[in-house]
């Protein structure tokens, strides 16, 4: 089976809105993360949606699933205190349910990233089912420049190798899991995204071709972006 994981157990404080966490401001006619997910289920090769959802905003998010999807089944599962302790939550509660198979892919999605595209899925679900992890990326169109204390530049990378990583993230389950649980606590706690776990433990991660309006909301500067492109539509 392949899983759609949204990940909206995050409370947005780049953002500064006193009120609630980002994924749940409005954009046009529905809520960002009302967006994300009628992007995961307009995508027939996911066969189940999950989402990991904030314990103060779980009867929100269901409430809000009942008024813009009521005929969907979409699964909310209580985050963690981080990113990857969210995602670890959902994928507990799909091997309570499905066991952990080789077969089964997980398909991995920031709440805040409304705008991921079909061709985007369908392309990670493909390369995770071939390489067993995917990171979606766009290539830096800026130079990028190494300062450790945010004074002075310490080296310049040659650009053309440069990319900046969106999601989806794509995994096989099994691996991911036993890679993970390879980790120790203090390994784990410096991660901030997932593809991060398989490169801590040597594995390959392929690249997945992502687009520039993919893009993350993360600052009001960003929620002005998206308002823009949503109205532009
Ligand atoms: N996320 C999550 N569980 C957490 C933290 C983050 O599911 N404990 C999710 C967020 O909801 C978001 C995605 O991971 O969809 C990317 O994280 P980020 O943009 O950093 O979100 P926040 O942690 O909410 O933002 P901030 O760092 O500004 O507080």
């Amino acid at each position: 089976m392949v899983f759609g994981i949204i990940l909206a157990g995050g409370v947005g404080s780049r953002m500064n809105h006193a009120a609630m966490p980002k994924q749940f401001l409005p954009l046009g006619d529905k809520p960002i993360l009302m967006h994300t997910v009628a992007r995961f289920l307009d995508c027939a090769q996911l066969d189940e949606v999950y989402i990991g959802v904030h314990k103060d905003w779980m009867d929100h998010t269901r409430e809000l699933l009942n008024t813009h999807f009521p005929d969907a089944c979409i699964h909310t599962v209580c985050g963690g205190g981080d990113r990857n302790d969210t995602l670890f939550a959902v994928i507990e509660e799909i091997e309570t349910r499905y066991g952990t198979k080789d077969e089964h892919i997980l398909v991995t999605h920031d709440a805040v990233r409304p705008f991921v595209t079909a061709r985007i899925l369908e392309d990670n679900v493909a390369a995770a089912k071939q390489y067993g992890a995917v990171n979606t990326v766009i290539p830096a169109v800026d130079t990028i420049l190494v300062s450790g204390d945010g004074n002075v530049i310490d080296s310049v990378p040659e650009r053309r190798t440069m990319y900046q990583a969106q999601t989806p993230q794509s995994f096989q389950l099994k691996l991911l899991t036993s890679l993970y649980r390879s980790l120790s606590d203090k390994q784990k706690a410096g991660l901030t995204d997932t593809a991060s776990v398989c490169v801590a433990c040597g594995h390959p991660v392929h690249l997945v071709r992502g687009e520039q309006t993919n893009l993350k909301i993360t600052t009001p500067e960003d929620y002005r972006i998206a308002e823009a492109i949503v109205a532009m539509n």
